[in-house]
């Protein structure tokens, strides 16, 4: 019986004898101070508006808690993981992730795709082009002569995503759904996305994706978090200590396209099956245009299952960063294109001072016939797990 019912209740039967006699009056006092002291459920999802789009489309902030202090916020524009604070060794809780504080952040050019879901296609598609089943694709070039990250006005990371909180017991998380109709920025067929984040007691946050499609379509989702394990806005991520579970990588052309070659890491500065600094042989790639790691490395694992993909510790903070993913390759950007763009709280966000760790397919596999199939058709289920988990040695 809720509040309401049981005022009608005892009025039902008080009122008409005009009988109040003490022992209801008592019991009525006792059923209000139990109803009003009575533990209510603790709401694990706060959501708050987080302001408008320039289209003036609200988005939405939802903040996730756990037992060990951590908090993550979550935007419905672009699906996005706007802030991760997480303790250190001694106790302190930074945010270790980068991110704005409005919308017009996220909608500027500053915006290096900061904790989005990037997609329909992630990172780069030759030439801004594709052939599927026989017809010719053209997309929009926003990266020299290709298409980056889905896009240029309506990618994954900039329209607004309905999110719904998943307040279960045991799990708290959004669920975000977005269905990018056919023709969205080119590519065929009406997609309809999930991505489920949810964050556990032992500090990690878990995404899936799944999609389904009503005509054959490239489909290639990830996150974009960019990551500096000393607290976002730390100048440097070049201490920062690197292992990849990868024994080879796909090199790139001058547009970072992959040549097609799955080369072996033995002897170069990719080889991070054992722990290095990301700086430590950085400075050996000096190609052009990035000078520095932007490069898929192609993941032991191959079986689809979830497995560890790369760890990352950050000696000063003693935070240890572990992913691991079901997908066949990582991307690993040491932001290398970043220039100080001034994020949350006023922190700047300067060259090489975050890693992004993004697990995908390869880049440009919709070209590429000997990487891994990004292609989904209708009947078909692309699904995706990555798991960043956060701990401190
Ligand atoms: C990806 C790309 C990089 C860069 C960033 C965004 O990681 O591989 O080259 O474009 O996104 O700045």
């Amino acid at each position: 019986m809720n509040c309401r019912n049981r005022w009608a209740w005892w009025l039902g039967i008080a009122l008409p004898g005009l009988s109040l006699n003490c022992a209801a009056i008592v019991l009525l006092a006792c059923t209000l101070v139990i109803e009003m002291t009575a533990p209510v459920a603790r709401a694990e999802v706060i959501v708050t508006e987080f302001g408008k789009t320039a289209e003036g489309t609200a988005v939405t902030q939802f903040t996730l808690k756990n037992s060990q202090g951590a908090v993550v916020k979550l935007l419905s524009l672009g699906a996005t993981l706007a802030e991760w604070h997480v303790p250190c060794k001694s106790g302190q809780v930074d945010d270790v992730v980068f991110g704005f504080d409005n919308v017009a952040g996220y909608e500027s050019k500053d915006n290096g795709y900061f904790g989005c879901i990037a997609g329909r296609v992630a990172n780069r598609i030759a030439n801004a082009r594709f052939t599927l089943d026989g017809k010719q694709y053209e997309l929009a070039k926003n990266d020299g002569p290709n298409t980056l990250h889905g896009g240029v006005k309506r990618s994954l990371d900039k329209v607004v995503w309905k999110g719904t909180p998943i307040e279960r017991e045991g799990e708290r998380g959004v669920e975000f759904k977005y269905a990018s109709p056919a023709g969205e920025e080119g590519f065929p067929g009406t997609l309809s996305c999930t991505v489920k984040y949810t964050l556990s007691d032992t500090n990690a946050v878990r995404i899936e994706y799944e999609a389904t499609t009503d005509q054959a379509t490239p489909v290639n989702l990830t996150n974009h978090a960019y990551f500096n394990l000393s607290g976002a806005g730390s100048p440097t991520i070049l201490d920062h200590e690197l292992m990849l579970a990868a024994d080879h990588y796909t090199p790139i052309n001058d547009v970072l396209i992959p040549t097609g070659e799955i080369a072996s890491v033995v002897g170069t500065p990719f080889d991070f099956r054992q722990f290095h600094r990301i700086g430590e042989r950085v400075d050996e790639l000096t190609a052009k245009p990035g000078k520095g790691y932007d490069h898929n490395f192609v993941l032991n694992n191959q079986t689809g299952q979830l497995a560890l993909a790369a760890r990352v510790r950050d000696p000063k903070s003693g935070r240890v960063l572990s992913v691991f993913t079901t997908e066949p390759g990582i991307q690993l950007y040491v932001g290398n294109f970043l220039t100080g763009a001034k994020g949350k709280g006023g922190k700047t966000y300067a060259y090489r001072s975050g890693f992004c760790l993004e697990t995908q397919h390869y880049p440009d596999s919709i070209n590429q016939s000997n990487f891994p199939s990004v292609v989904l058709r209708p009947g078909e289920t692309y699904r995706h797990t990555c798991v960043y988990q956060i701990a401190v040695e």
